[in-house]
């Protein structure tokens, strides 16, 4: 088979959580409503990974661009993230968990830095699932910032630039310790990577699915990843 690969299950999943404003709209409700039934399913599919094998998952909560939306908007969405960790925090620690957080937390309220930190400290010897969860993410600002430290290493003369290749900037990337993703799903119809893990997503297949975000199930969840073990991905190589 040369360098290609079967794979029974995907290893990491990473999903583009699209569709809530539409979800919320369609019931005449305003769009945070969408966002907190979006919550609710997060917390489902976390819940059915280690049942379908899947070892870690990364989510978009909050790109880089999302600051662009209302006020009201962007500061319910922050309220409901600082909500969600304190309300998640002793069932994501007891159900083995490790939360990890990818972004850049700068321009973040400093209180919820702090429960994103005591959520990262309180599960960091957890290893059933892996749960990243991007805030304030973009996969160019990524690896800006990548590239800035590295920078710096170059300038204090601990990296010789004739060394620096993609493995060396990976290494300054905010995903450094995980697997790139095997799979990204999209909900909501739309077709587009939207600036998430542009590095980390190379070689990973997509599926993008009609789905709004809080319709769906751990039963779609399900028949996504078995659709995905029946292809077969060959990394650049032929078959033979
Ligand atoms: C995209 O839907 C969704 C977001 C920008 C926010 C994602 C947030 C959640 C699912 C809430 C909870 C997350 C955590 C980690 C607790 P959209 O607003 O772009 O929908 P639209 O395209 O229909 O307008």
């Amino acid at each position: 088979m040369g360098n290609s690969k079967s794979i029974a299950t995907p290893e990491h999943v990473a999903i583009i959580m699209d569709g809530n404003g539409r979800w919320a709209q369609a019931r005449g409700k305003p769009r945070l409503f969408g966002h907190h039934a979006g919550a609710r399913r997060v917390r489902e599919i976390v819940e059915a990974c280690p049942d379908l094998g899947v070892k870690y998952l990364t989510i978009f909560a909050f790109s880089t661009e999302n600051w662009k939306r209302t006020q009201t908007e962007v500061s319910g969405l922050m309220k409901l993230f600082k909500r969600y960790l304190m309300s998640e925090t002793k069932e994501l620690v007891e159900a083995g968990v490790r939360v990890r957080f990818i972004g850049d937390r700068i321009k973040l309220d400093e209180n919820l830095v702090a429960l994103m930190d005591e959520l990262e400290l309180l599960t960091c010897d957890n290893d059933t699932v892996h749960l990243t969860i991007a805030l304030n993410y973009g996969g160019r600002d990524e690896v800006a910032r990548a590239t800035k430290r590295l920078s710096r290493e170059v300038a204090a003369g601990r990296i010789d630039p004739e060394t620096v290749d993609a493995e060396t900037l990976a290494r300054f990337l905010d995903t450094y310790v995980l697997p790139d993703p095997d799979l990204v799903i999209r909900t909501s119809g739309e077709a587009r990577i939207s600036n998430f893990l542009l590095w980390q997503s190379a070689y990973s297949e997509y599926v993008f699915i009609d789905t709004l975000w809080p319709d769906f199930s751990r039963d779609e969840f399900a028949r996504v990843l078995s659709s995905f073990s029946t292809r077969e991905r060959r990394y650049g190589a032929v078959p033979g």
